[in-house]
């Protein structure tokens, strides 16, 4: 991370962040130890890192998904998110969230196509303006949702209610 990080994220020629830059601290690194960290390979050498954490005890957050450039657009963050739903609903997770910013094409593509719908936005000194996604792993926790906020024919509308 420390070493391939800021190339990824980099948002100008220097690769100096426009937020508030949180080097590598003992705290930091003691949340990172607590985390699960999946770590993605190419034989020996390491060429991508997903990390994820509990927010409560049925909310589940990806905080970090990187692959270095020449892995990217191979379909292989797809292949694992598709991997990752079943254990982590077996172990009590009802609702998985990620945050990324509303330009990260790829990324609302990639999180949008899995099933994540976007609850939020939230604004920090330390990434900018980011859209928050979440998925429902239980049925139950969905059909709320989509009582309460998303109660639109737009699943099966009506064809007297579709604009012309
Ligand atoms: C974002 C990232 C993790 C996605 O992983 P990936 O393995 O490259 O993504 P995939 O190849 O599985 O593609 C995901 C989707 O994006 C689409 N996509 C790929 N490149 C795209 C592009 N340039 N613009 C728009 N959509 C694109 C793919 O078609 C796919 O959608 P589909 O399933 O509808 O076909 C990876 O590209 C990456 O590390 N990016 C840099 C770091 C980053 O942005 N991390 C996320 C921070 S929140």
């Amino acid at each position: 991370m420390t070493k391939e990080y800021p190339s990824i994220f980099g948002h100008n020629n220097d690769n100096q962040s426009r937020f508030l830059a949180e080097p590598m601290t003992d705290a930091k690194r003691r949340f990172c130890d607590e985390m699960d960290v999946l770590v993605f390979r190419d034989g020996a050498r390491i060429v991508g890192v997903m990390m994820g954490h509990p927010v409560d005890w049925s909310t589940y957050y990806w905080r970090t998904i990187a692959l270095l450039p020449e892995m990217q657009e191979r379909r292989i963050a797809t292949r694992v998110l598709e991997l990752t739903d079943a254990p982590l609903r077996a172990a009590g997770v009802a609702r998985l969230e990620g945050e990324c910013l509303p330009g990260n094409l790829r990324m609302v593509k990639m999180l949008t196509g899995q099933g994540y719908l976007v609850t939020s936005t939230v604004a920090s000194e330390r990434f900018g303006v980011l859209l928050r996604l979440t998925k429902f792993l239980v049925p139950e926790a969905r059909a709320v949702f989509d009582r309460q906020f998303s109660s639109m024919s737009f699943v099966n509308p009506q064809p007297s209610r579709r604009l012309s």
